[in-house]
């Protein structure tokens, strides 16, 4: 190392001093507009159900959801993603193909709450399937498991009933080899070529998920979700041909789930795919752990939140679904 590179001559405490230079060099700022808030809706009138395990979150019934959608609207967040708690639940999960389930009526809400509010909507079988399995569940292959492409059809009436009731956005979660060809082919065939798709490319099989289960009361009744769901033991590398299989199949902004432990997966999709719309999803468990710690005192919540999600914008996630999404903006603002 050439001297002029040595201390003293060089002292990395002079960029710290001042609090206005610290600023000026900083390059990873939060903005509510890359936020994007889940919601849960459920049946019923009048419904604000407390959800124990994400605390600060509710199951809101459709009437109840125009304040949320109001709220996120006012304070400049990206957008919201709903997610459905059906009135009933069968082996299909055809309540979610409905026009009149419970999405679809949470999407016409929303749209005439804040019609500029950007609204996603969540595309997969697991709320509404009474086994809640991503998708049809039969034992053609000689064991049980979800059928890949007999899902494939569902998930396409799903995302086009979602168009059809004012989904600006439709996110695949499911891991289904093929879902964002199907869905595409079918948004196409309905007239919602316009319709974008943000697909959960690179979703794990985390137990991080563990609060959002309960909240969407989409727990697996048998078995778990790793026959396709990703192994977080598997090579990073596999999260780059899932997003090119995406890609290839015509998804326009791309996802990576969870967000904390898969620093390293956002930053090779970023690096390896530039110009393509990047998210993570900052999950259920990852807020959660931080609500106990701060619950019991042992941690700052705030300092804690806005950390983390520094630490996943830096990563190279230019956009971020988390339940903090309202905190940051009323933090930042
Ligand atoms: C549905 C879905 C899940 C999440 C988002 N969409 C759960 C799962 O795969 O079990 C998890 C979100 C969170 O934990 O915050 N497939």
């Amino acid at each position: 190392m050439p001297d002029s590179l040595r201390f003293p001559t060089v002292r990395m405490r002079r960029l710290r001093y001042h609090p206005r230079l610290r600023q000026l060099v900083q390059a990873t700022r939060l903005d509510p507009a890359q936020l994007v808030l889940p919601l849960f809706v459920r049946p019923g009138r009048d419904e604000r159900r407390a959800i124990a395990a994400l605390p600060g979150h509710d199951q809101l019934s459709v009437d109840r959801l125009g304040d949320e959608i109001r709220t996120a609207a006012r304070l400049g967040l990206g957008g919201v993603i709903l997610f459905g708690i059906p009135a009933h639940k069968d082996a299909v999960g055809s309540d979610a193909m409905k026009d009149d389930g419970i999405v679809q009526q949470a999407l016409r809400a929303a749209k005439d709450a804040a019609p500029e509010l950007l609204v996603v909507s969540d595309v997969c079988c697991c709320e509404y399937t009474s086994h809640g399995h991503c998708g049809v569940v039969d034992d053609a292959t000689g064991r049980v498991d979800v059928n890949n492409d007999a899902t494939l059809e569902l998930l396409g009436q799903q995302a086009v009933s979602h168009a059809r009731a004012g989904a600006d956005v439709v996110a695949p979660s499911g891991m289904m080899d093929g879902m964002v060809g199907a869905i595409r082919a079918a948004l196409d065939d309905a007239g919602f070529a316009h319709v974008p798709i943000m697909s959960y490319a690179a979703k794990y099989a985390s137990a991080f998920y563990g609060p959002f289960r309960e909240a969407a009361e989409s727990t697996p009744q048998f078995g778990d979700r790793r026959a396709y769901q990703m192994d977080p033991a598997a090579e990073a590398g596999q999260a780059l041909r899932e997003v090119e299989l995406d890609l290839a199949e015509g998804a326009d902004l791309v996802m990576v789930k969870p967000a904390l432990a898969y620093l390293d997966v956002i930053r090779l999709v970023r690096d390896r795919f530039p110009g393509v719309p990047l998210a993570a999803y900052n999950v259920s468990g990852e807020y959660s752990m931080v609500k106990a710690a701060a619950a019991n005192g042992w941690i700052d919540e705030r300092a804690v939140a806005l950390e983390s999600l520094t630490a996943i914008h830096r990563a190279g996630a230019g956009i971020i679904l988390t339940y903090w999404a309202r905190d940051v903006a009323r933090w930042l603002g």
